[in-house]
């Protein structure tokens, strides 16, 4: 048993986390604006805006990891708010770092694949980053304040979709409602990405743990797809009208933020450090469904405060 302290546990990452990590292990979360109610993990309410509070939860939660899941993750308020987008996402991460390597705490600290511009695609992790807008600047910026500060840190870049407190962060949700309400929405056929369940993803991030891994690893499914093809592949799993996604490009679209389009990321290197395989799509699709059948996305919208 393990003892966690999570960042962003109101967050679709960080509340899968808690709710999976805690069947096995003690896990602390920590929210912000969003209560949580019944449940099964400590819940601590907090602004980590000064990163300095960040100590006195350490000294009372003792952890043994830190999974740093918290960010200004919407993409329009980074472009708005560019100064806090640093200071939540490059700021933060950094006084965490420091603090983790005095104490000696490991720490997970979560990136993005938008670091990269998506021109070339099939990034490795030694490829140089380039981002393309404030948010993924910003994550950039955390990334290397991380790792300067505390080396031992282990850097995740992912993707992930799944079941959320709001039932509306997700692109899976944003699929599955707007299906489930038949009203067309439109697919992209030109942004490429490789995206993971957020339970996988959390099983992959306590296995990489567990192994002690260090450094920037790709943590992502095996599997490069459209964002097209993955609307059509959750219509077809659930039985829904899949003509109702429209194919269309970012550029005839008329979305104004600029976006990375080929984001198809090499994993090789975390399937050597483990040893297997990682999540195929339809391996991450199919448990989506199993999940739903199974109660598992009202659970998670039962637990805001
Ligand atoms: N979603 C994706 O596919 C994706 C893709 C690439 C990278 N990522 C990265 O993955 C991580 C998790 O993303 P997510 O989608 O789970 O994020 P999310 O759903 O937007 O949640 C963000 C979390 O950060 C917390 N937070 C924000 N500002 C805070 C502050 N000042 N003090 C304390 N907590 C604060 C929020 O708390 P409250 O809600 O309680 O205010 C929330 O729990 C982030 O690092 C993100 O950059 C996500």
């Amino acid at each position: 048993m393990t003892r966690f302290l999570v960042t962003g546990a109101s967050g679709l990452l960080g509340l899968n986390f808690c709710v999976q990590a805690a069947s096995a292990h003690e896990v602390s979360g920590i929210v912000n604006s969003v209560s949580l109610k019944n449940a099964p993990f400590q819940v601590i309410q907090h602004n980590l805006e000064d990163h300095k509070v960040f100590r006195s939860l350490i000294d009372s939660c003792k952890p043994e990891v830190i999974i740093h899941c918290a960010a200004m993750a919407n993409i329009d308020n980074c472009e708005s708010q560019p100064q806090l987008a640093f200071q939540i996402n490059a700021d933060l991460p950094a006084g965490i770092a420091r603090q983790s390597r005095e104490l000696g705490i490991k720490l997970v600290h979560i990136s993005t694949d938008a670091v990269f511009d998506g021109i070339k695609g099939d990034y490795s992790e030694s490829d140089p980053p380039n981002p393309v807008g404030v948010y993924t600047k910003t994550k950039l910026a955390g990334e290397n304040l991380v790792l300067s500060e505390n080396p031992d840190a282990l850097i995740a870049r992912v993707n992930f979709y799944g079941y959320s407190i709001s039932g509306s962060r997700s692109l899976s949700e944003f699929f599955l409602k707007n299906l489930r309400d038949q009203k067309p929405m439109m697919g992209f056929t030109d942004v490429r990405f490789n995206p993971l369940l957020v339970n996988h993803l959390v099983d992959l991030l306590l296995e990489m743990t567990a192994c002690n891994l260090k450094g920037i690893y790709h943590t992502l499914s095996s599997e490069t797809l459209t964002k097209y093809e993955f609307g059509c592949r959750i219509a077809k799993k659930f039985n829904l009208d899949q003509s109702l996604i429209r194919p269309i490009s970012v550029k005839q679209s008329g979305l104004v933020a600029t976006r990375s389009l080929n984001l198809n990321l090499r994993t090789d290197k975390l399937r050597s450090a483990i040893g297997h395989e990682l999540p195929d799509q339809q391996a991450g699709i199919d448990e989506l469904f199993r999940l739903n059948n199974a109660g598992y996305a009202e659970k998670i919208r039962a637990l805001r405060g």
